[in-house]
């Protein structure tokens, strides 16, 4: 199963993709967890993905690609992978093509998470992330059990430091200016299915694995 989550920020890609991998047995490639991570570790790639981040922007697709492509390689990724926010610029949907024919792989599903702007804000803004083990959860929609404690390892929950409201508003911009025009490009090739994202968390996977089933 090779599969692509598309969708605005905060329509719910995390949080299908945690699950999609455990049914599918298949690994997670998340460019924003990549960033993240490098962040963390306070490398050269963590210390230029920040200042974009920090800004709403898009880091360059050279940086980006090559970290996919170098993902995309690993033998794990042979049997399928579940990538994540990428890609978000014809460049990048250009440079996944050419990666996958090398590969000799071919796309099940782009699976793209519809919501609307208006109840993106707060979903972003209310987010909650695991420091341990990344799980996401939401204060109102999607609360842990105990305030601040991840329920499946009780690590400490933290926000992303992007999920500030102004810097939201630079990326939903950026989402419609550079990322939403890749819809009509995997229109084209047959393999789109659009999702509700503004049903529960649960009917939102359920919808997810029918269209999968629906192509295997
Ligand atoms: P990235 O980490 O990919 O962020 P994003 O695309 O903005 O998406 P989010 O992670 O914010 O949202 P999500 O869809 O995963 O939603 P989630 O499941 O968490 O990228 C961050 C940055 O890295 C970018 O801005 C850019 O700078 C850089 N970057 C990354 N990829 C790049 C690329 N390819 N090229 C260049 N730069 C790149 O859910 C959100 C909240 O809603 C949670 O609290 C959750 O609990 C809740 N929720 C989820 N589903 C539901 C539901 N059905 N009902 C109610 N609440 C729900
Ligand atoms: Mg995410
Ligand atoms: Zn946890």
């Amino acid at each position: 199963m090779y599969i692509l989550l598309m969708g605005p920020p905060g329509a719910g890609k995390g949080t299908q993709a945690e699950r999609l991998v455990e049914a599918y047995h298949i690994p997670h490639i998340s460019t924003g967890d990549m960033f993240r991570a490098a962040v963390k570790q306070g490398t050269e790639l963590g210390k230029e993905a920040k200042r974009y981040m920090d800004a709403g922007q898009l880091v360059p697709d050279a940086v980006t690609i090559g970290i996919v492509k170098d993902g995309l390689s690993k033998p794990e990724c042979k049997q399928g992978f579940l990538l994540d926010g990428f890609p978000r610029t014809s460049e990048q949907a250009v440079a996944l093509d050419a990666t996958l024919a090398e590969l000799g792989i071919a796309l099940t599903r782009v699976v793209n998470i519809v919501v609307p702007d208006s109840e993106l804000v707060a979903r972003v803004t209310g987010r909650r992330i695991c420091k341990a083990c990344g799980a996401t959860y939401h204060v109102s929609f999607n609360a842990s059990k105990v305030d601040g404690i991840c329920d499946k390892c009780g690590g400490t929950l933290y926000q992303r430091d992007d999920d500030r409201e102004e810097t939201v508003m630079k990326r939903l911009e950026v989402y419609h200016s550079q990322t939403k025009p890749l819809i009509d490009y995997y229109k084209t090739q047959g393999l789109y299915t659009e999702i509700d994202g503004l049903q529960a968390i649960d009917k939102v996977f359920d919808d997810i694995t029918a269209s999968l089933r629906s192509n295997v």
